[in-house]
């Protein structure tokens, strides 16, 4: 009988109606469309503006559409893992929120805190519970409102990111394909260059925190840049080595979405073509947690069961890595 593997067997996204694009930028800050395109590769992002919406029900609407896909009821769900920086509140986590908003009666759930790399943190998780035999049915969500946590003064960071989320479904396989390796990196001297300075318990919210701005996500840019390229192309070559592959028996890579630069780059310095990697930054932005499962979405007509897919992300912690699986469906 062949090993049991977790393998995704659906996936599904949601994004709001509302798209910010670069001609609203330009009005906000001094910025304009010419250089955000050249150097993110962003046109347009959405913004969760319905009004009492928060990141549990951006995951709920990611949710419930993979139950309806699947045809999964939400009884038969073992557990629900939320990868997020901008869950609902700071407690309790988003993840058990979401069960009670889907009806995932028989399910509990958790957060998991990775920054950008939580998605990739989170389906490493969540696929142990599935191969281990000890559940069934795991949901593994991405999922950030950002524009919660952005200055809109600052055009260093506000030009980048977007709101969204997207789920996958783990269930066990025994035909080979499923989740088969996964490397996993930090390093917590990172935390200097990408971080939010208050609210947290080193510097509770006071007024003095929120004239100095200081509730925001603010990041080193330029130095963010040159350890995403190395961490995602050293553990890209990592997992494709030790699973005795060359690049060429790589149908996809998907990459964290977060510069088109950074995205060129790890694709150049693999020697891998950039058609068979999943980009949709253009549309979205980076949605930090949000833009694994959300590429997945977009590219799942176009893959093939058995196909070798490699997911890598660069964030904040720093936190890093590289996922291999082969497409279950
Ligand atoms: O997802 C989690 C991990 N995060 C990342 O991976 C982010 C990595 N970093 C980046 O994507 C890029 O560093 C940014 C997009 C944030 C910035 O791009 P950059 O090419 O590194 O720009 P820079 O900060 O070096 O700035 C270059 C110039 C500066 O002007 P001067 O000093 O050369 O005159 C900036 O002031 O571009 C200016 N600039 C802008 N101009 C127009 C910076 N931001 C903007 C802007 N619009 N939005």
């Amino acid at each position: 009988m062949g090993k049991i593997h977790a393998a995704i067997t659906g996936v599904q996204g949601w994004v709001p109606e509302t798209k910010l694009t670069n001609k609203d930028l330009e009005k906000m800050v001094d910025t304009n469309d010419e250089w955000i395109l050249s150097r993110t590769g962003i046109r347009e992002r959405r913004i969760l503006r319905t009004p009492g919406w928060a990141t549990s029900d951006m995951c709920a609407e990611a949710v419930k559409g993979l139950l309806e896909k699947t045809g999964v009821k939400p009884g038969e769900i073992d557990m629900i893992i939320v990868a997020t920086v901008t869950g609902d509140l700071i407690f309790p986590d988003t993840a058990n929120t979401v069960c009670d908003k889907v009806g995932a009666k028989n399910a509990f759930g958790f957060d998991i805190n990775a920054a950008c790399s939580g998605f990739l943190f989170a389906l490493s998780t969540g696929a142990q519970f599935v191969q281990n035999e000890t559940y069934n049915k795991v949901i593994v969500v991405g999922a950030d409102m950002m524009s919660s946590i952005i200055d809109y003064t600052d055009r260093n960071t506000c030009v980048i990111f977007g709101d969204g989320a997207g789920a996958v479904l783990l269930e066990p396989r025994k035909d080979g394909n499923g989740i088969l390796d996964f490397v996993l990196r930090g390093d917590g001297a990172g935390r200097e260059l990408l971080h939010m300075k208050a609210g947290g318990s080193r510097k509770p919210a006071t007024v003095e925190t929120l004239a100095a701005r200081e509730h925001y996500a603010w990041q080193d840019g330029k130095r963010v840049f040159v350890h995403a390229v190395k961490g995602m192309t050293s553990t890209c070559e990592e997992v494709i080595r030790r699973n005795k592959m060359t690049t060429d028996d790589v149908q996809w890579i998907v990459p964290h979405q977060a510069n088109m630069r950074i995205i060129t780059s790890v694709a150049e310095h693999l020697h891998f073509p950039l058609e068979r990697v999943m980009i949709n930054i253009e549309r979205y932005g980076n949605t930090t947690a949000a833009t694994l499962p959300l590429c997945l979405w977009d590219y799942e007509k176009q893959l093939k069961k058995g196909d070798n897919i490699i997911l890598t992300a660069f964030g904040g912690g720093f936190t890093w890595g590289a996922l291999y699986l082969k497409w279950a469906y």
